[in-house]
């Protein structure tokens, strides 16, 4: 399967300053025991997000970014959005394949995944990057609301979205 994973505000707000909006341990664990053993597919800045811009341990990581030159070590480094989903492709028929951001990959794949697993933030982050409005999308359908749950200052909730409309690669 191809599985969107992400965390937004109440204003589906995900970024600011090349970073995320909130510290969430509770969802950074779910987010580590979801994707630990999968393949995790990104664009170059979420890479550059990351400590020290290294690739997430245990899990196989694609990178997409336009410059060829730009190639990272511990990564498969793709640099046409058709290679980077040729890859997932390859990938996703033997396991699971995680869209793991940015803002730009996650608009650019949504016709392409199975499902998105959201973290709704009950909260305003003052956002400078943006998911869709997935719950104005009709090829969207939500299977899936936890509780409420308090993850340090703020109130979350886990949704699975399934998407009714997907395009085949
Ligand atoms: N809340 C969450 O769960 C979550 C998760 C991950 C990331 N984020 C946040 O999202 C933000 C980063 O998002 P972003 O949209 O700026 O970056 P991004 O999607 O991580 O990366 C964009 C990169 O991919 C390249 N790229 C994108 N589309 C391409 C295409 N069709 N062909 C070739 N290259 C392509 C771009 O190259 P060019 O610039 O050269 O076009 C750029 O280098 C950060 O704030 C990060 O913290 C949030």
């Amino acid at each position: 399967m191809i599985i969107t994973i992400l965390n937004c505000d109440k204003e589906y707000g995900i970024g600011k300053r090349n970073g995320l909006l909130f510290t969430l341990k509770e969802d950074m664990k779910f987010f580590r025991e979801t994707t630990s053993g999968h393949v995790v597919a990104m664009g170059e800045n979420t890479l550059l997000s990351f400590p020290g811009s290294k690739p997430l341990k245990n899990r196989t990581n694609i990178v997409l970014s336009q410059d060829p030159s730009h190639n990272y070590e511990g990564v498969i480094n793709v640099h046409t959005f058709e290679d980077f989903l040729s890859k997932i492709k390859e990938f996703a028929l033997k396991e699971d394949v995680y869209i793991i951001g940015g803002a730009s990959m996650y608009r650019q794949t949504l016709p392409y995944v199975d499902k998105v697993l959201l973290t709704k933030v009950d909260a305003i982050g003052g956002a400078e990057v943006f998911f869709v409005n997935i719950d104005e999308d009709p090829n969207f359908e939500c299977v899936y609301e936890s509780e409420p749950i308090q993850d340090g200052d703020y109130k979350i909730k886990f949704t699975t979205y399934l998407n009714k409309a997907k395009k085949e690669i």
